[in-house]
């Protein structure tokens, strides 16, 4: 295909509201807050940021560049570089492809519980007690029908193309999560125990650093930017020759983390706001209760306590993790579109509603057989697919691509590179340090 019959972001603006609105997500707003609360609060915070620093944001200039320069889906973009060994990139390639697809079946399950808790408080409020009660409870019916709903919306978005779509929403929703964002913020602090929950934020608690923790922080800042699965690359791929790939990197990797800073503001916070109001968040031992269910159990009770206010703050608060659910979700659908597209000439709209189809049935197997797949899934494609693939990504970068072919994509964007400290750090950074820090990251369970 030609690439000009391939989409492309219309501005930068656009581009990093799209690829912010893929980094920012439930790991933003769910798994970054509940780390840092059951991890010394400002200790996890600041090895977060150094891993993001150091780790994830140099990965990320990788992928994009990776993408710029193939112009093409992951299959296509990884064959162009990998000449000699087309077998490699079309199996990493398809690996890739299949880890998206495979965070998106758990991912939507997830969002699906999202949207049943924003719906809950509005059904209450016009009377369906049963149907709001229905959307809250754990159950089959109800995690299939929801799952089936996210599916609907990120299948919509993807069909319309990248500007038309991806684009479009993106621009959209990532303002009114920030607004949204925003409100919450200043309304919680109104509230008693709120302060409680900033100083566990912000002072560290050095007694809980130790190697876990710092691994933990560095799969959680690699799963934050979306990296390793070839979303990032897709992204890339549809940017124009004319950008500067690690300044934007840098405001895209500088949202992700500030927006996962304000998530911890807001549910650290609420936490202790919810203690205050008799919500019982940790047990006896001084252990966080039910971490996993923060989400949904803490904060709904908060809300539930705070009556017709509440209510409200909790619509919001559920429309805002379905916001950044939705811009996540797209950007996985994307991978596997863009490869059916390319690779197999099916048009988009054919292949979103295809591939969203199949991942659906993906998804309700997993919802109908919760217990034994869900956890299985999620912890394969995130605690080992995506670190594993980020080392296959930091090896194209630096031992199979020349030095040479790197520098001139780059320099497009940004053409006195050359003689900055970037680029005298970050190719051998990625080329050394990124594949040995990865593989410490995913052989840390098998220690
Ligand atoms: N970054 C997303 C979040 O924080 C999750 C994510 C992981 C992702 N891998 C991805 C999103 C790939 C898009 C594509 O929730």
């Amino acid at each position: 295909m030609a690439s000009s019959d391939r989409g492309q972001f219309s501005s930068r603006f656009g581009f990093i509201m799209a690829a912010a609105g893929s980094a920012v997500g439930l790991g933003n707003v769910w798994g970054f807050p509940t780390q840092t609360a059951s991890n010394g609060g400002a200790a996890f915070l600041l090895i977060y940021l150094l891993m993001m620093a150091l780790l994830a944001f140099p990965m990320l200039v990788a992928e994009l560049t990776i993408g710029r320069y193939g112009q093409s889906n992951p299959i296509g973009s990884l064959r162009k570089i990998w000449t000699n060994n087309r077998l490699l990139a079309v199996l990493f390639g398809t690996t890739a492809m299949l880890t998206a697809s495979m965070i998106l079946s758990f991912y939507a399950i997830l969002a699906g519980w999202l949207i049943g808790f924003g719906v809950s408080p509005i059904m209450k409020l016009i009377g369906l007690q049963s149907l709001s009660e229905w959307l809250i409870t754990f159950g089959t019916g109800r995690n299939v029908l929801l799952t089936v709903i996210f599916m609907l919306m990120t299948v919509f978005v993807v069909r319309r193309g990248v500007a038309d779509g991806i684009e479009k929403w993106s621009s959209r929703l990532m303002p009114v999560l920030f607004a949204l964002f925003l409100v919450l913020i200043i309304y919680i602090f109104t509230q008693h125990g709120a302060m409680d929950g900033l100083k566990m934020y912000l002072v560290p608690n050095w007694e809980h650093v130790n190697g876990g923790l710092v691994v933990n922080a560095m799969g959680q800042a690699f799963f934050s930017l979306s990296l390793g699965v070839g979303a990032m690359m897709v992204y890339g791929s549809y940017l124009s020759k004319d950008v500067n790939i690690p300044k934007t990197a840098g405001q895209v990797a500088i949202i992700d983390t500030g927006v996962a800073f304000f998530a911890g503001l807001l549910i650290l916070p609420a936490m202790f706001v919810a203690k205050a109001n008799g919500v019982q968040i940790f047990s006896e031992t001084g252990e966080l209760i039910s971490s996993g269910n923060l989400v949904f159990t803490v904060l709904p009770s908060l809300f539930d306590s705070m009556g017709l206010v509440g209510e409200i703050v909790g619509v919001a608060f559920f429309a805002l993790m379905v916001i950044a659910a939705l811009t996540s979700s797209i950007a996985m659908l994307e991978v596997p579109v863009s490869c059916l597209q390319e690779e197999m000439k099916i048009k988009r709209e054919k292949s979103a509603i295809i591939l969203g189809l199949v991942i659906l049935v993906f998804s309700v197997l997993i919802a109908a057989n919760f217990d034994t797949l869900f956890d299985w899934v999620a912890t394969a494609s995130t605690m080992y697919m995506q670190p594993l693939l980020g080392v296959v990504w930091a090896i194209v970068i630096g031992w199979v691509w020349s030095r040479n072919a790197l520098l001139k994509e780059i320099q497009q964007g940004y053409p006195e590179i050359e003689k900055t400290w970037f680029w005298r750090i970050w190719p051998i950074y990625v080329k050394v340090v990124c594949p040995i820090a990865i593989i410490m990251v995913f052989a840390y369970p098998f220690l």
